[in-house]
């Protein structure tokens, strides 16, 4: 009786110890590979029609969001593939989950929060109005009676909705905004609404096109971009530490003094999370 509890002891004695050795070896496995090449790829929806946030340069999807996802997918442990669907496949996309997240320079607001959650604010932006040098356009309420382009779906059209009426033959609505840009510079338009930094950007960029961009804070309001995903998703919770992390670290400032050549404003930015 007694030789046989004392085998039995060592019986169980050595499978607990090889049970042991098993789970080890699978940790072991589990973090080679968890820190190896395979991290989790996202799929990552985007416009790229909007310089200098995402656009194609030479075949590539380029610009300061594709930096920013990039660092702030890495910071949370993931590769990310990304995708240019065009502005407003990108919403169906992410409403029926068949992209991780959308990156986009798009605007957090109360509508889309209905359907979809965004991480905390990474750029402040607001629209302004983009004329041909010369024009009589000197502010918003010049525009009543002008024809004005304007990307479909965008906040610019929101806000010019709001100004001119929703019908408005005058406003017209193109699929993305370099389309809207398009018609200004054909005659086509007397002026196009969209973010500041895009249209500053295009004015810059394009001197032969001689355009200038007005400026209305009282009639375009402040407005925040955020990441989107879709409602419930565990990843906003994972991204919004990842994007407070590269905003700590430098990396942000860094990525934003490379495509804007001065010092963001983090503060203001974190104060949108109070
Ligand atoms: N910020 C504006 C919005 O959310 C325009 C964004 C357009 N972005 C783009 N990649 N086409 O409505």
């Amino acid at each position: 009786m007694k030789k046989f509890s004392i085998l039995t002891f060592f019986l169980i004695l050595s499978l607990i110890l090889s049970a042991c050795g098993t789970s080890q070896s699978d940790k072991e496995k589990n973090t080679t590979s968890s820190s190896g090449n395979e991290k989790k790829k996202l799929k990552v929806a985007t416009d790229a029609n909007y310089a200098p946030f995402e656009y194609m340069d030479k075949g590539e999807i380029v610009g300061f969001d594709v930096d920013f996802v990039k660092a702030v997918a890495k910071e949370a442990g993931y590769d990310v593939d990304i995708v240019n669907v065009g502005w407003d496949p990108l919403f169906v996309e992410i409403k029926d989950k068949i992209s991780d997240l959308g990156m986009s320079a798009i605007t957090i607001n109360d509508e889309r929060k209905q359907t979809y959650d965004f991480s905390v604010p990474y750029f402040l932006s607001t629209n302004k109005i983009l004329v041909p040098k010369g024009s009589d356009i000197k502010s918003a309420a010049d525009l009543k009676d002008k024809v004005v382009a304007v990307q479909n779906g965008t906040t610019g059209q929101e806000a010019i909705e709001k100004l001119l009426g929703k019908n408005n033959k005058n406003i017209k609505k193109f699929e993305n905004n370099n389309l809207a840009i398009m018609e200004l510079t054909s005659g086509g338009a007397d002026a196009v609404v969209a973010d500041n930094t895009v249209v500053e950007e295009y004015a810059k960029n394009n001197p032969d096109k001689k355009l200038v961009v007005i400026e209305d804070e009282n009639s375009f309001a402040k407005e925040y971009y955020g990441l989107m995903f879709p409602k419930g998703s565990k990843l906003k919770a994972e991204f919004d530490a990842a994007i407070n992390k590269i905003f700590e670290n430098g990396t942000y400032a860094k990525i934003y003094k490379k495509w804007f050549g001065t010092e963001p404003d983090i503060e203001t930015l974190k104060k949108q999370q109070q």
